[in-house]
Formats: C-alpha cells, sequence, structure tokens
C-alpha cells in the first residue's frame, strides 16, 4: 500500500450533530501523526471544485460542541458520475492527498465506494445521520442529539396536550426508519408510534381512541415518522377528526429543528472516538471500509454493505411500545 500523504475530510448528504466533533477528530489525530489534512468544502463537490483548505489545529477549535457542519454538506450530482469522479481524482493527486474520510450517509458510502474503486485513493467512512438506519453499525452519529430534541418538544406538546384534553399528532424525521418515533415515542410515553418498518393499521389508532373515551383517558400522544406509510402528521390528523368530530386534535412537524442543535455528549464521544479511529485505519493500510459501533467496539464494514437499513427495529422494542401505551 502506497503510503499515507495527506488526507482529506468531508461531510456529505444530510448535516448531523456531532459531524463537527468527528472532523475535529480527524484533523487532530492525522497531525498528531504528522500528516496534513485538509478540509473539502461541500461534501464531494469540493473535490470536484477544488474547493478545500488546509486544516490546523487551531482551526478546529470551538467546533466540538456546535451542531451543523464546518465543512458544510451537499448530496453532489456531479460526483455520481465518472467525468466527476476522474476530475475529483485529478485535483487529489495534483495536491498528493492519497486519503479520504467520508462522514456522511448511505449514499455518501456509494460514492465512495465507486470511487475508491476507480482510483488509488484510500477512503475510510463515518455514519453519520440522525436516522440510524445504515447496516454495519448499531449507530449513526446525530441520533442521539436528535432524538433528545424530539423528546424535549414532545415533553412540551404533552403538557399542553394535558391541559386541553387533547389529542396530538407529532410527526418526527424518519425518511426510512422509525429510529427517531421509536426512541422518542416510547422515552416520552406515546400512546401511540407510528413507524415505516411495519404495516401501519390506522383502525387500530382509531379503535384506541374509541377505547380513551370509554375509560375517560382525555388525551393522546401520536407519534409518526415522517415516511410512514399511512402518511403523515396531517393525514392522520383529517382521519382522527373525521371519525371523531367532537375531540380536538391537532398535529405538528418537528421537521429540520431535529437536524439541529449542540451535539449531545454521547454524540460528542462517539464522534471523537470515530474520527480517531478513522484516521488510525488508514493508517494501518485499511480502505474502503465504514467505521462503526457495533457492542459498543468499532467494528468495519465494506461500503457496498453499508447500506441503508430500515429493518434493524427490534420486535422488542415494538412489543415495548404497545405494552407500555395500555
Ligand atoms: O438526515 C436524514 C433526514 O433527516 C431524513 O429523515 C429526512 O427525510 C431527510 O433527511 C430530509 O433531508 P433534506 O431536507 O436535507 O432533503
Amino acid at each position: 500500500m502506497e503510503q499515507i500523504k495527506r488526507i482529506g475530510v468531508l461531510t456529505s448528504g444530510g448535516d448531523a450533530p456531532g459531524m463537527n466533533a468527528a472532523i475535529r477528530a480527524v484533523v487532530r489525530t492525522a497531525i498528531y501523526h504528522n500528516i496534513e489534512v485538509y478540509g473539502i468544502k461541500r461534501g464531494y463537490a469540493g473535490l470536484i471544485d477544488r474547493d478545500w483548505q488546509k486544516l490546523s489545529t487551531t482551526d478546529v477549535s470551538n467546533i466540538i460542541q456546535r451542531g451543523g457542519t464546518m465543512l458544510k454538506t451537499a448530496r453532489s450530482e456531479a460526483f455520481r458520475t465518472a467525468e466527476g469522479r476522474a476530475k475529483a481524482f485529478a485535483h487529489m493527486a495534483a495536491e498528493d492527498m492519497n486519503a479520504l474520510v467520508v462522514i456522511g450517509g448511505d449514499g455518501s458510502f456509494r460514492g465512495a465506494h465507486a470511487f475508491s474503486r476507480e482510483f488509488p485513493v484510500n477512503i475510510v467512512g463515518i455514519p453519520g445521520t440522525i436516522d440510524n438506519d445504515i447496516k454495519g453499525t448499531d449507530y449513526t452519529l446525530g441520533f442521539d442529539t436528535a432524538v433528545n430534541t424530539a423528546v424535549e418538544a414532545i415533553d412540551k406538546i404533552r403538557d399542553t396536550a394535558s391541559a386541553h384534553d387533547r389529542i396530538f399528532i407529532v410527526e418526527v424525521m424518519g425518511r426510512d426508519a422509525g429510529y427517531i418515533a421509536l426512541y422518542s415515542g416510547i422515552s416520552c410515553g406515546a400512546e401511540d408510534i407510528l413507524i415505516p418498518e411495519t404495516v401501519t393499521n390506522v383502525e387500530t389508532v382509531l379503535q384506541h381512541i374509541a377505547a380513551d373515551k370509554g375509560r375517560k383517558k382525555l388525551m393522546r400522544i401520536i407519534v409518526v415518522a415522517e415516511g410512514d406509510d399511512f402518511g403523515g402528521a396531517q393525514a392522520l390528523q383529517q382521519m382522527v377528526q373525521q371519525r371523531f368530530p367532537n375531540l380536538e386534535v391537532r398535529s405538528l412537524v418537528l421537521g429540520h429543528i431535529q437536524r439541529g442543535g449542540s451535539p449531545s455528549c454521547f454524540d460528542r464521544m462517539q464522534a471523537s472516538r470515530l474520527g480517531y479511529a478513522a484516521v488510525e485505519a488508514l493508517l494501518a493500510g485499511k480502505s474502503g471500509l465504514m467505521l462503526g459501533l457495533h457492542e459498543w467496539q468499532i467494528h468495519y464494514t465494506p461500503f457496498d454493505a453499508a447500506v441503508k437499513q430500515n429493518t434493524m427495529i427490534q420486535d422488542e422494542l415494538l412489543k415495548i411500545a404497545e405494552v407500555l401505551a395500555l
């Protein structure tokens, strides 16, 4: 294997709290090993446009606690093409940059996979997405912060729902995955949790509401993932209101607020671990892999296996959600 000369680091796809902490860890670990690091702007687009800057230890000062990503992020159409990737490689080669750390989701790893097969670039990935839906890792950066943001919001909704005896339907993020819905729903004592991984039977939800009336339970929180097969919060609100015209039903979409904010301690810790391990992996000759966590240990998954995974929801959690909502 060719010796690592310079490392590029980029963030790609949807941002996630903890990305900055991971960038900081990559930069400082590389500098510790006397290797220069370049921060690539706007994901793969920055490789194609040669938009990067050398980063020093102080360039990553004061970012561990910040949401978003200091490098900015994007989804690059050009990098999906062979020409785009060839241009990116030419720019990297001219700069003696022969290694990359890609922080992003499954789409980012698909790009990394193609790139690492076509060109002599050593690439490792760090899973960063609030959706927690990548195969090969038990956890993705940003999930913990996002789910805590959702919990904080739903707790507040519960106060007002209770004060007015209302039904509230809260839509959380997760285009393909129900992790945020399930974790926030269980943690907030939601009465129903609707996720894309299971087929939603809206009649069951309506029966639960009817049963509430019978036992004089006056408020109810329903958490629905954005990608649920029945539709989002609004569709459900209409259906519930139609069936129970005398109940007060409200809905809200938490939206991108879940993607921002200061990362939790857990996200900062894992970002620091994964950023450090990513550089160590490159120096040990590893490439074409996503680093993740499995049973709390660093775990490596080849890029082509690090795909979107929305079937990992454990039956145990679904059962807990059902039983505790009684
Ligand atoms: O980051 C993942 C995610 O939050 C999904 O749950 C959501 O559907 C998507 O990003 C929305 O991303 P954007 O608004 O950037 O297209």
